[in-house]
């Protein structure tokens, strides 16, 4: 390749940059965008081992919701423009502004929706800079072949944090005491009131969330049981039990770690209850349908139980305000209010500024890894697929990332594409409707480049293709 050959790839990058090339999303013809995918690395210095076939500074990436400055400094080291909103956008906006990004990230209150997402002509991926993904048509995004991350596990710590807090606060009456003080009254008590030492901690669920509250709990001197679906290796002198009703009969305080599914809906119900020790206590900051709210209310009310403490609630308000924490919203809530040691809080467990911080490390660096490698492993709405990087030493090596229809005989049709290069290595997986391979493949030179990817840009299946060297 001469000098000029170099000048006019990059004076195409420079007019017309496009990491995919989704069906629907790209207008150019397939060798418009197939110099769309050829790099400027050209000049690069050898020692640079990040794949990328495209100028940093070329991709946009647009943050709304105030996302983390980790993650701002993160995509900025990458060499990205980053175009940073504090608040979310009026969809309008929105529309006019995903138009040309390469990535985007957000939290909860921007809705990516099909209508949003048919204008996101470039998008890549899509960062969720929280937990939940249900802000974003997942299935859409996938058709389109764009991946969506999130972060579930970076404020693991934080909810283990406040259920020790709770343990102490319940066995204390301290909510109720600090309630009285607030309001005049001087109540100094012991009588039922305990310290936690010696006592016996129930985990239901010992995931990510059950098993450092089982880490942190024993440091305090409780003793750690726990049951879960699965045969999970315990940490410290921790002990699964069989059974939730073994654990449930022997646990002074019962703490509920498991996702929302519908083997967990309503889990701790009136037989439940009535299973657990005399004067136990519940404390719920998994989800809300786990844990039947009426029969906790009859529960205390009986006495059975001695206090619980709730984070989070069948139906929760979609934002923050007084009065909105009312029957309206659960039939049953100035029963519960009105009960005493009953902690409620308002699904703070993972909100902390230690969190947040790890969410804007986690998200980012897994944006930056699918643009500049393609592994998707974490994603939620796409096959999880990755291939250790491209060593620079292998020159002509090429990685073809293939996003496409989950139909018979794609794979065959690729391998026929790729057959007359060595394939270094393959990987494939599907998910659904939708299928992604990345393949190493040595022994290219520029012009099979432009063949593999004019033939890949032909089959039927694809759905978008990126090659990186
Ligand atoms: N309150 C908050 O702010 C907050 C923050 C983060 C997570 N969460 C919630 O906490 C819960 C746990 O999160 P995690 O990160 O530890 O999840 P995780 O996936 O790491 O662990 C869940 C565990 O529950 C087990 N499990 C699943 N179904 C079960 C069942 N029917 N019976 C017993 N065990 C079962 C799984 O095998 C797994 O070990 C989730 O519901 C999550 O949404 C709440």
């Amino acid at each position: 390749m001469n000098s000029q050959d170099i000048n006019n790839l990059q004076n195409a990058f420079q007019y017309n940059v496009n990491l995919g090339s989704s069906p629907n999303a790209v207008s150019t013809s397939p060798t418009q965008s197939f110099m769309n995918t050829l790099p400027r690395r050209l000049s690069l210095s050898k020692q640079q081992k990040v794949l990328k076939p495209f100028s940093t500074g070329d991709i946009k990436i647009l943050l709304l919701e105030n996302v983390n400055q980790t993650a701002i400094a993160n995509f900025k080291e990458q060499g990205y423009q980053v175009d940073f909103h504090k608040g979310s956008l009026p969809e309008d906006e929105l529309i006019e502004k995903i138009k040309d990004v390469h990535a985007i990230g957000i939290r909860s209150k921007t809705k990516l929706t099909e209508k949003v997402l048919k204008h996101a002509k470039n998008l890549v991926v899509i960062g969720c800079f929280c937990i939940g993904t249900n802000q974003v048509d997942l299935e859409y995004a996938a058709k389109r072949g764009i991946a969506v991350f999130n972060s579930p596990f970076s404020n693991s710590r934080s909810v283990a944090e406040l259920v020790i807090a709770e343990i102490i606060s319940l066995a204390r009456q301290v909510g109720d005491r600090s309630i009285e003080l607030h309001t005049g009254t001087w109540n100094k008590v012991s009588n039922r009131c305990w310290e936690v030492r010696g006592k016996t901690l129930g985990i239901i669920g010992y995931g990510h969330i059950g098993s450092q509250l089982s880490v942190l709990a024993e440091a305090m001197g409780l003793h750690v049981i726990y049951y879960d679906i699965v045969t999970i290796m315990a940490l410290g002198t921790a002990k699964q039990v069989p059974t939730l009703d073994e654990l449930l009969s022997r646990s002074d305080f019962v703490s509920l770690h498991v996702p929302e599914t519908p083997e967990t809906k309503n889990m701790i119900s009136a037989p439940q209850f009535a299973s657990m020790k005399d004067g136990a206590y519940l404390i719920n900051a998994s989800r809300g349908t786990v844990v039947d709210i009426p029969s906790l209310i009859m529960a205390m009310k009986a006495k059975k139980i001695a206090g619980a403490a709730l984070d989070v609630y069948p139906s929760e308000p979609g934002k923050n305000g007084a009065g909105l924490f009312a029957d309206s919203l659960n039939s049953w809530t100035s029963d519960l209010v009105s009960l005493p040691n009953v902690i409620l809080t308002p699904h703070i467990g993972g909100s902390t500024e230690e969190a947040q911080s790890a969410i804007g490390v986690e998200v980012s660096h897994a944006l930056s890894k699918y643009i500049n490698e393609g592994a998707s492993v974490g994603a939620v709405n796409f096959p999880e697929v990755s291939l250790k990087a491209l060593d620079y030493d292998q020159e002509n090596t090429v990685r073809v990332l293939y996003i496409h229809k989950n139909v018979p005989g794609v794979l065959k049709t690729v391998n026929n594409i790729l057959s007359d290069h060595n394939i270094e290595k393959q990987y494939s997986d599907s998910r659904g409707d939708i299928a992604y391979l990345m393949a190493d493949i040595s022994s290219v030179n520029q012009s099979d480049i432009k063949d593999i990817y004019e033939q890949l840009n032909n089959t039927e299946a694809k759905i978008s293709i990126r090659l990186l060297y």
